[in-house]
C-alpha cells in the first residue's frame, strides 16, 4: 500500500526515536501504563518536544513516548493519545500514528478501555478487535487520501498468533467489533442498544481513526479493548471514569502476559 503524502509525517522526529529504529508501535489505552513494568525502558520523549503533535490533557493519558525493549524487539510506546472529544481535529488525532511511521514502525498494537455492550462479554476482561464501525463521522483522511480498501483493519494474521497464544496461556480472549463514537460523554441506554444491534461487542471514544491512519500507510494493525464496564443501562448504577481507570489497571496483567510472550518474536 502505497504511503499517502497527505498524510505523512512531515516534522522533525527527536533523533532518539530515530536512532532507536523502533521496530513496532503500542498506543496505550487509560490505566494501561503498568504494561511498560514489563519492559525495559531505554528512553522518553515527551510529545511536547515534537512540533505539531498534541498533549493530552485526560488523567490518566501521560503524554510521551517511551523508547523500550521487550526480549529482542524494539518498541516504542505511545502513552497517551489524543482525542475527537478534546476538540482536536481529525488529522491531530492521528497525528501520533504519522510519527510512529516516520520512525519506521512496520507494526502496531492499539489499546483502549472500552464499555462492553455484549452481554457474553464480561467486564474486567479483554477483547481484541476482529473489525470496528467508525461512529464518530469523521476521519483522518479527509481533504487527502481517498477511497482505501478497509476490509481487513486489524490483521487476521496477527490476530491468530494472538488467539493461539492465548489459549495457551489460559487466558480468555473476546474477539468482536469495535464501536468508535465521538464522546465524551459515555452513552445512553438506547445507544448502547443500537451499537448491539447493529453488531458491536464493546464502545470507546478511540482507535478507530488510528487504526484509518495506520492502514493507510501500509502497518499491520492489532487492536485490545480492556472490557472496563458494562455498557449504559447493562449493568447496575453509573459510569465513571475514575471506575473505568481502575478497571483496566486490574485487568492489565492479562494483556501484558499475551504481549509478553507474542511480541518478542514479532
Ligand atoms: N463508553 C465509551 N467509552 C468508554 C466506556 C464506555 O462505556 N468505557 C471505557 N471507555
Amino acid at each position: 500500500m502505497p504511503a499517502v503524502p497527505e498524510n505523512e509525517f512531515f516534522g522533525k522526529l527527536p533523533s532518539a526515536m530515530v536512532d532507536f529504529a523502533p521496530e513496532l508501535g503500542l498506543v496505550l489505552g487509560s490505566g494501561l501504563a503498568s504494561i511498560l513494568d514489563l519492559m525495559e525502558v531505554v528512553e522518553t520523549v515527551s510529545y511536547q518536544e515534537i512540533d505539531g503533535l498534541p498533549g493530552t490533557g485526560v488523567p490518566g493519558h501521560a503524554g510521551r513516548f517511551v523508547l523500550a525493549r521487550l526480549g529482542a524487539t524494539r518498541l516504542v510506546i505511545a502513552e497517551g493519545r489524543a482525542h475527537l472529544y478534546e476538540g482536536y481535529a481529525p488529522v491531530a488525532v492521528t497525528a501520533g500514528i504519522r510519527c510512529l511511521h516516520a520512525s519506521g514502525i512496520k507494526r502496531l498494537v492499539l489499546t483502549n478501555a472500552a464499555g462492553t455492550v455484549n452481554s457474553e462479554f464480561q467486564p474486567g476482561r479483554w477483547m481484541m478487535l476482529s473489525d470496528q464501525l467508525n461512529l464518530t463521522g469523521s476521519s483522518p483522511l479527509l481533504g487527502g487520501a481517498h477511497f482505501f480498501d478497509m476490509s481487513e483493519i486489524y490483521s487476521e494474521a496477527w490476530r491468530a498468533t494472538f488467539r493461539n497464544r492465548a489459549k495457551s496461556l489460559g487466558i480468555e480472549l473476546y474477539e468482536g467489533i469495535y464501536v468508535g463514537v465521538l464522546g465524551p460523554q459515555y452513552e445512553t441506554p438506547a445507544e448502547v442498544r443500537m451499537f448491539c444491534r447493529l453488531g458491536g461487542d464493546a464502545v470507546g471514544m478511540s482507535t478507530v481513526l488510528e487504526a484509518i491512519q495506520a492502514r493507510v500507510l501500509g502497518i499491520e494493525v492489532s487492536g485490545f479493548s480492556c472490557l472496563t464496564n458494562w455498557g449504559a443501562g447493562l449493568g447496575e448504577g453509573s459510569l465513571d471514569h475514575g471506575e473505568v481507570m481502575k478497571a483496566g489497571v486490574e485487568a492489565a496483567g492479562d494483556l501484558v502476559d499475551l504481549l509478553g510472550e507474542v511480541l518478542p518474536g514479532a
